[in-house]
């Protein structure tokens, strides 16, 4: 039997509208939610613009009046290691870099430790564990892409199911304790499958669960709980 971890429900902020965001985050802020998603973008590593750290900045303020949730980044740039000092003092508690997008990414996550926040892998789909396994141990958290990066909305792509398995096998065989989640296309099944067979507690929630659905967030997170 699998030891299940509690769920770490994350919206993926990237989904609500520009003109309304402070009121959504305040809304989401009064919920059992665990933490926000922030998608940082350069129109380089992946075909388009997403957050800034004035937003990053913006989430900050509402928590820290709020529930003091976490925050994380997941950075979609080119050589992150430029903004990390950036993106910690904007308020984030987790940094995600994707492997490609540095040199030498262990020195990344060495200078996102020294910024006292919380270290993120992020693997796009096609990122092999070999890539990564070597950085694992200097690792909090590991979230898988089961979409390209870059846009929201996109469908889950049944390939990535492995690289769940995989990395949770891992995690046991080698007595590690990083925190695995999935980024796209979570929908109900897929959250259901992977918490329940494959050993991912974590869920960035878009549209399918948690945005634009006629019930309130509170109501959609304690559904999405019970999956
Ligand atoms: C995609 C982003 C995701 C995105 C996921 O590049 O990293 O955070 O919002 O959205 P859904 O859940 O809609 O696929
Ligand atoms: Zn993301």
């Amino acid at each position: 039997m699998m030891e299940m971890r509690p769920k770490l429900l994350c919206p993926s902020i990237l989904n609500l509208a520009i003109d309304n965001i402070r009121e959504e985050v305040e809304k989401l802020d009064a919920t059992d939610m665990d933490i926000y998603h922030v998608d940082l973008m350069d129109g380089t590593f992946v075909p388009n613009f997403g957050m800034s750290v004035r937003e990053l900045e913006m989430i900050r303020r509402v928590t820290d009046r709020g529930a003091r949730k976490l925050i994380d980044c997941h950075m979609m740039v080119m050589n992150p290691h430029n903004y990390i000092e950036k993106v910690a003092q904007a308020g984030a508690d987790i940094i995600y870099i994707h492997p490609e997008s540095e040199l030498i990414p262990s020195a990344t996550l060495e200078l996102i430790q020294m910024q006292g926040k919380k270290t993120g892998l992020i693997l796009n789909p096609c990122t092999a564990l070999e890539r990564v396994k070597d950085m694992l141990p200097i690792t909090d958290y590991v979230m898988i892409m089961a979409v390209n990066p870059g846009f929201a909305g996109r469908e889950f792509m049944p390939y990535t199911r492995q690289k769940f398995i995989e990395l949770n096998s891992y995690r046991e065989e080698h007595g590690l304790d990083y925190h695995l989640l999935l980024d796209g296309g979570a929908t109900k099944e897929i959250i259901s499958d992977l918490y329940h067979n494959c050993g991912v507690e974590g869920f960035v929630l878009g549209k399918q669960e948690l945005f634009f659905q006629e019930e309130d967030y509170a109501a959609c997170i304690d559904r999405i709980r019970a999956y």
